[in-house]
């Protein structure tokens, strides 16, 4: 099914894929939202860097900044726009006819440029923040949408603060802005503050508004953890682009994390028929990137990219792990580019994980009393909360009253580093 919209590029994303799921966009804005964070800031050459990584990662759109902030970001946008060949790159500016001009000045080297451009839209913003009432909201929308469109067919418009604002009239202001030429109408929950329930009725209220000639976008934030699961409700009631980050960074508990996103929509094919343009065993390497770009790591319970989304320690879970990896894993770690399971031996650990673990160093295990073995490694994990190759290898060579471990049959892990045992 195709529906209509008013520029033919658009038209072919919007067309639903062969197999009849629908096709979701990623909007990615690491390089905007992820870079406002305390401590995520990234220089030109930075944005560049991974604005290369969003490209191979399949990020159908990259936002680089917020061109009018800082005349670095300025530079950075306009480095972005030259280097992307395919994905569409934005650039973000304030509903004023200033921002707009320096927002289409940096993506003039851009293959696809859009201006993405956004006005609060609650009560709330517009009386205490704003200072206009809701009247010049809806006359400021349609003037500065009206600007963008007359320099550029891709212009996306954002109700800032969307679900804590009065429906009706953000209804009023969706549909203003696709009169003025708006192509994607992008409904923020800014504050993280709404519930599955909330976006499913917005959604639905704006599309029965506006219809399905334009495209419609959640970005949703997490201050409440929610933002993945408010996506998907987004996209189940209509939404065809998702914007979110890498490792989920953002404005205060960050975005939605694109990985999570992606991944749900994977893992769950059955429950939810939508497909992106994400290729999945780049989201590991690209969180890894950004991770050494700025200078911040991944918390390693972090759901899908983190150390420990395929790591397990305890001897249920590594029993399991070695009869069935289904029993405890929902993905392949292959398929999201993670080097592998680890089971890690703790204080939790069970006789079969070490066994395996010794057996997938090389190690001779007919030398060694195994049970003797075991209390030692679980003696030393309780003080030392982990026990890697290094220090096993050490209890079993004592074990075997000073004999050498055997060549490991595989290529030693690195230093300090658990087997990978698959
Ligand atoms: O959270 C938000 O409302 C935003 C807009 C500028 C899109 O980041
Ligand atoms: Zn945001």
């Amino acid at each position: 099914m195709t529906y209509s919209v008013a520029h033919p590029r658009l038209e072919l994303e919007h067309r639903e894929t062969m197999s009849g799921r629908a096709r979701v966009r990623i909007f990615d804005t690491t390089l905007r939202d992820g870079e406002q964070a305390p401590g995520f800031s990234m220089t030109p050459a930075e944005k560049v860097r991974l604005a290369e990584h969003l490209e191979r990662l399949g990020a159908d759109i990259i936002e680089a900044g917020f061109p009018v902030s800082s005349d670095g970001d300025f530079e950075a946008v306009r480095a972005v726009a030259a280097t992307v060949k395919s994905a569409v790159v934005a650039g973000l500016a304030r509903a004023v006819t200033g921002d707009i001009d320096r927002a289409w000045a940096a993506l003039q080297g851009a293959r696809r440029p859009r201006i993405h451009v956004f006005l609060a839209t609650s009560d709330l913003h517009l009386e205490h923040k704003l200072r206009i009432d809701r009247a010049t909201c809806l006359a400021r929308t349609r003037e500065a949408v009206a600007h963008a469109r007359s320099l550029t067919p891709d212009v996306e418009f954002s109700a800032e603060d969307a679900t804590r604002s009065d429906l009706a009239f953000l209804c009023d202001v969706a549909a203003t802005a696709v009169e003025a030429g708006a192509t994607t109408v992008n409904l923020p929950d800014t504050v993280g503050y709404a519930l599955p329930a909330d976006i499913t009725r917005m959604f639905t209220a704006v599309r029965d508004r506006v219809g399905d000639g334009v495209t419609l976008s959640a970005h949703c934030h997490n201050d409440l953890g929610l933002a993945v699961a408010n996506s998907i409700a987004a996209v189940q009631a209509g939404a065809r682009q998702v914007e979110c980050t890498i490792n989920g960074i953002g404005e205060r508990a960050g975005n939605a994390a694109l990985e999570e996103f992606v991944m749900a929509l994977n893992v769950r094919r059955e429950a939810l028929p939508y497909d992106t343009g994400i290729t999945t065993t780049r989201l590991v390497p690209t969180s890894q990137a950004l991770s050494s770009i700025v200078g911040v790591n991944v918390a390693p319970n972090k759901a899908v990219v983190g150390a420990n989304a395929f790591a397990h320690e305890s001897g249920i879970h590594q029993d399991g792990m070695l009869k069935n990896e289904l029993t405890y894993e929902i993905m392949r770690p292959e398929s999201v580019g993670a080097a592998g399971t680890r089971l890690v031996l703790g204080k939790h650990s069970g006789m079969r994980g070490l066994d395996a673990r010794c057996r997938a160093l090389g190690h001779r295990l007919g030398e060694v009393d195994l049970e003797r073995v075991y209390r030692r490694v679980t003696a030393l994990a309780d003080r030392s909360k982990t026990v890697n190759d290094e220090q096993l290898a050490a209890i079993i060579r004592e074990e075997a009253g000073g004999a050498t471990p055997a060549t490991a049959r595989r290529t030693a892990p690195a230093k300090g580093r658990e087997a990978a045992c698959r």
